[in-house]
């Protein structure tokens, strides 16, 4: 893969997947800006400090982002053991706001890549509500929405992983239509990362053992940032609308 020339935005590069990802990217030749509340621990060409949990944090991070970007990776996110508000801000809202603040700035041939999860694969039995959060067209009509389809805490993540899931794969072909630019989602299993503790306690030890013996380990970070390079690359340049599992086979273990 070669991102030479290729300006390339990554939430979440203070820690984890993010951080992988842009040390790969920029090893591949990409000019890589970081977007992080916290500090980046890492080399990067550019980094912009943002709370992305608000509309109006997040709209002044645009203003400071390049006018180029030719794939935005939205990586950053919280865990269920986070309140449910900042989950559903954080890991749907925000990401799609950005999302919808960035698209004019993607080139035809440009890529979106949202870090969705193995725990959002339960979408298909909530299909109607998700599909209705996604019509929302702004980050205030969400809000609405779900002030008025409350989402319970225990499963939050699980319920925010879902919605981005099935937002991502309807609104990607219109924008591959109209724009040229993909989106697809990477959908991790447990990934060793500072945020793997927060999973274990909200799960329970109950259903980790479970998963436990149905896979090898959980994988290493720079195990996942190759898959979500691959999708912002040309290569991948016919590939859109997809869920790609990233998990050493353990959804498989389900069927
Ligand atoms: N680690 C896993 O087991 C696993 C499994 C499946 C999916 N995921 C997903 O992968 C993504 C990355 O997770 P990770 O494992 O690298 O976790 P991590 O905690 O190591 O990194 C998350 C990053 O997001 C940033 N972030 C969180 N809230 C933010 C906010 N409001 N504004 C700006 N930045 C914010 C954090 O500062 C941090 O740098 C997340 O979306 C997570 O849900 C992780």
């Amino acid at each position: 893969m070669n991102f030479h020339g290729k300006t390339i935005v990554i939430t979440g590069t203070s820690s984890g997947i993010g951080a992988e990802t842009a040390r790969l990217l920029r090893q591949q030749g990409a000019r890589v800006i970081g977007v992080d509340r916290n500090d980046p621990m890492i080399t990067l060409d550019g980094f912009v400090k943002a709370d992305l949990s608000e509309q109006s944090t997040i709209d002044a991070a645009v203003k400071q982002l390049p006018e180029r970007i030719d794939a935005l990776c939205n990586v950053a996110g919280v865990p269920g053991t986070a309140p449910v508000d900042l989950v559903a801000r954080v890991n749907f809202l925000g990401l799609r706001h950005l999302c919808q603040r960035v698209l004019e700035r993607i080139p035809e041939g440009g890529s979106i890549v949202n870090i969705s999860s193995i725990l959002g694969a339960e979408w298909p039995q909530r299909l109607d509500i998700h599909k209705a959060l996604g019509e929302t067209p702004t980050y205030e009509a969400g809000l609405a929405f779900l002030a008025k389809h409350p989402v319970p805490q225990e499963t939050c993540y699980q319920y925010f992983k879902e919605a981005l899931i099935v937002w991502t794969l309807t609104q990607s072909q219109k924008w591959f239509l109209a724009k040229g630019v993909r989106m697809n989602c990477v959908a991790p299993g447990p990934v060793l990362t500072p945020i793997l503790g927060d999973f274990v306690q909200m799960l329970g030890q109950e259903r980790v053992q479970k998963d436990a013996h149905r896979m090898k380990r959980p994988a290493l970070a720079d195990e996942v940032a190759p898959v979500i390079a691959f999708l912002c690359s040309d290569a991948s340049r016919w590939v859109s609308g997809i869920n790609l599992p990233v998990d050493g086979g353990l959804a498989s273990t389900y069927l």
